[in-house]
């Protein structure tokens, strides 16, 4: 853990102002495990695990809990918590009803993950029932099962409990443990690189030559990129984070300034909320210690659910108030005419020249052994994700 004089001087303050930490350690980590042996317990599925976590290590700072009735209401609601910070996306821990019967408020609760693991503790302060298709509408902006994140709010316990946690045990990222960082410790890594201005960068996608193009637009006016791929749960049919994790360490070394550039891993689940999501992922790289963060295209889309700018447009609305300047890029391709990457800004050409792939299509390639085209993907990188899926 780096040293808190360093994280509080560094040049963004954390959401809230203070980068929260619940993760309990030494004795009182030991004395808690045992404990906990006494709790009542319930076991969280991995989204649930995942958002634990990213609670215990600051990543949603101001948050130290799973949210109560009144922050979850405010949250879907007015898109804020109720201390008047912003805050797009509920942070919740779903349970049955006969397994939130058998507890009482007040209650120590041990949780463990699917694997048999324990993972922390919650202190219940609340249960409640809420409304499944008022939270898709107001932060899917659908109640359409097809859309994958509705289907995972159709598909959770109806009562959430709410309650300050504790992290007790860290969830492994074995495959990426080179890459793991904590909000303190990207803060402490952007410190002693020199870093004052970085710009923070999600995808769950390989990075292909739109996202190169408006990352390295980003780095002609910040010090640094931080890579900072999400890694946790993804619907099916994306690429396997660990296939996409070779694929970035590929491009940056071929192709990055080495002090340029940090790979990190964002350990959080995907829900594919597009404009309320992509205003997360800037909350979150801002406790990272991110000062600015990239919202392009479709952000955190899915299907034709969102308008190519939505995304950017809400965030417009919130962002004096997030306190991270976000950097928005217009659609970006690759044009025939100019011989170049660019976007309509930049381009006179008409859509004949420009090539686009959709990302069903790239998976369909390279899902058949296909590669991609030079102009569209490095081939590095097509070579690294077609081996890859070759071997899944
Ligand atoms: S996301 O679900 O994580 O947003 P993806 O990995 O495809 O998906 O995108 C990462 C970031 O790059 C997002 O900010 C997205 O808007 C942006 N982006 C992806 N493709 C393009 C493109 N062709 N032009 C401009 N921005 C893009």
């Amino acid at each position: 853990m780096s040293n808190n004089e360093t994280i509080t001087n560094y040049t963004i303050k954390p959401h809230g102002g203070e980068l929260i930490n619940r993760v309990v350690e030494g004795n009182e980590r030991e004395r808690l495990i045992e404990e906990a042996l006494n709790f009542k317990p319930i076991t969280l599925n991995p989204w649930g695990i995942s958002d634990l976590e990213l609670i215990g290590i600051g990543g949603f700072s101001p948050l130290t809990v799973f949210m109560n009735k009144e922050d979850y209401t405010k949250v879907i609601e007015e898109t804020h918590l109720s201390n008047g910070l912003v805050w797009s996306i509920p942070i919740t821990l779903p349970v049955t009803e006969s397994e939130a019967d058998k507890l009482e408020i007040g209650d120590d609760i041990a949780l463990y993950g699917e694997d048999g693991q324990l993972y922390g503790t919650l202190k219940l302060e609340e249960k409640y029932t809420y409304d499944k298709e008022k939270e898709a509408r107001l932060v899917y902006g659908t109640t359409e099962e097809a859309h994958p994140g509705v289907k995972k709010v159709y598909e959770k316990g109806n009562i959430y409990l709410g309650g300050p946690i504790k992290l007790l045990n860290r969830p492994k990222h074995d495959a990426f443990s080179n890459y793991h960082l904590d909000p303190s410790e990207t803060r402490q890594l952007f410190h002693d690189l020199g870093w004052k201005t970085v710009v923070g960068f999600q995808t769950r996608n390989p990075v292909h030559r739109a996202h190169e193009y408006i990352q390295k637009s980003a780095l002609e006016i910040v010090d640094g990129l931080l890579l900072n791929p999400l890694v946790g749960e993804t619907k099916s049919d994306d690429i396997p984070a660990d296939v996409r994790m070779e694929s970035y360490e590929v491009i940056l070394k071929n192709y990055y300034p080495e002090d340029r550039a940090r790979l990190v891993i964002y350990p959080a689940a995907m829900r594919y909320a597009g404009p309320r999501e992509a205003i997360l992922h800037a909350t979150v790289r801002k406790n990272y210690g991110c000062t600015h963060f990239i919202v392009g295209r479709d952000h955190a889309g899915v299907g034709d659910y969102y308008g190519t700018y939505e995304a950017q447009e809400l965030i417009t609305q919130f962002e004096d108030e997030l306190g991270i300047q976000i950097l928005k890029f217009e659609h970006a391709f690759y044009c025939e005419a100019c011989g170049n990457m660019a976007t309509a800004k930049t381009c006179p050409h008409d859509a004949s020249q420009h090539l686009h792939l959709s990302g069903t299509k790239v998976r369909e390639k390279l899902r058949n052994g296909e590669s991609l085209p030079t102009k569209f993907s490095r081939p590095e990188v097509a070579e690294v994700l077609i081996k890859g899926l070759r071997e899944k």
